[in-house]
């Protein structure tokens, strides 16, 4: 089979190259073989191989945290079994969805419904769940509220966005091109601040004078600085990404005297500590709102596994608009 692999950390499109003749994995007891249709190309993905992500890879490694694809093999167990010939969305922090076969824990993998594209259902958990997480669970921003957050003019942001409007929070969203805010406002923004206009407390004291006590950050450095800073007093402020590479800071007045708090957020943690009654609610929640169209990806580009270098840079590039799909094979 062919995959992607790595032998060294360092820059994706520099370090990832493609095997074409290796054997597919086998399953162990509790674990599945998945052919794999498709994988998205997330932030973390790109973290990962260039060794600065909170998992640290097994040289030579695959990556590929989600993706679609469909069971063909259990290694035992109830549940593989039952999984056998569905088409799942396919969770694996341990071998890698960039391959045409890989293993992954039974209980790892989601059966989707016939009527869900193979992208949608290739983005499935990281960003959806995410984002329905972050807003409804850990901040849960009542109705009425504003929510403060940056890159959301990224898949993730997006759907805050589209949460916002379903659940009947604000949202103030700050990005870094101008022309986004009409396509934001368009989505249901109902403030857009750019990055360049000015400190971001003043421009949210002016858009939001009652003030903002929920916020979002996956940028770092000076934007999340300056996301913390403009929280009202109470405010909480969710850490959940680094894009910058660079660290926040504030003023420990603030955490002292008006009670800002300020958290990390990572999916992995947050799955590991749910019951699995818990997760099958919240998938079905979270396809129920992918139907809806609120916890949609879109997508920017689609490479075939072979140009997977290319498809790195691409996910890397600002301003590239939507997800970079990996087409891995086909139903
Ligand atoms: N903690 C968790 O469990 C978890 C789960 C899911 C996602 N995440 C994080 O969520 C973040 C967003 O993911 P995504 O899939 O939505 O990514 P995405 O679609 O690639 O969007 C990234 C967004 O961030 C903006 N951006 C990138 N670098 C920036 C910088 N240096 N300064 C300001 N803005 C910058 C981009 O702006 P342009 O459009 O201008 O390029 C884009 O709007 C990532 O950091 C990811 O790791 C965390």
């Amino acid at each position: 089979m062919k995959r992607a692999v790595f032998d060294r950390v360092g820059p994706p499109a520099e370090v990832l190259r493609v095997e074409d003749d290796v054997p597919a994995p086998q399953p162990g007891r509790g674990e599945v073989l998945v052919r794999m249709l498709a994988s998205p190309i997330n932030p973390s993905d790109l973290m990962y191989v260039a060794g600065r992500y909170g998992l640290a890879p097994r040289l030579p490694a695959t990556p590929g945290f989600e993706g679609v694809g469909v069971v063909e093999a259990s290694g035992g167990g109830l549940l593989g079994w039952l999984r056998k010939g569905k088409r799942v969305a396919v969770l694996n922090d341990r071998h890698g969805n960039w391959a045409e076969y890989t293993v992954a824990k039974a209980r790892q993998v989601v059966p989707v419904p016939d009527d869900l594209p193979d992208d949608q259902a290739a983005t499935f958990f990281v960003n959806p769940a995410t984002a329905y997480i972050m807003t409804r669970d850990v901040l849960a921003v009542p109705s009425g509220q504003w929510l403060l957050q940056s890159a959301a003019g990224g898949e993730l942001g997006k759907m805050v966005i589209r949460l916002g409007r379903k659940f009947g929070f604000r949202t103030a969203n700050v990005v870094r091109r101008r022309e986004q805010v009409d396509e934001l406002k368009q989505l249901g923004a109902d403030a857009v601040l750019v990055e360049g206009d000015g400190p971001l407390p003043e421009q949210v004291g002016k858009a939001v004078p009652a003030g903002v006590r929920y916020a979002l950050d996956p940028v770092g450095g000076r934007t999340g600085t300056e996301v913390i800073a403009a929280l009202a007093p109470g405010g909480r402020c969710l850490l959940y990404g680094s894009l910058t590479d660079e660290p926040v800071s504030f003023h420990p007045r603030h955490a002292i005297g008006n009670g800002v708090r300020v958290e990390g957020y990572w999916l992995a943690t947050w799955a590991r500590r749910q019951r699995p009654l818990a997760m099958l609610r919240l998938f079905r929640r979270v396809l129920g709102l992918m139907r809806e169209g609120v916890l949609r990806s879109d997508f920017s580009a689609t490479y075939p596994l072979e140009e997977v270098r290319k498809a790195v840079e691409h996910a890397a590039a600002a301003g590239k608009g939507g997800k970079v799909l990996l087409r891995i094979g086909v139903r």
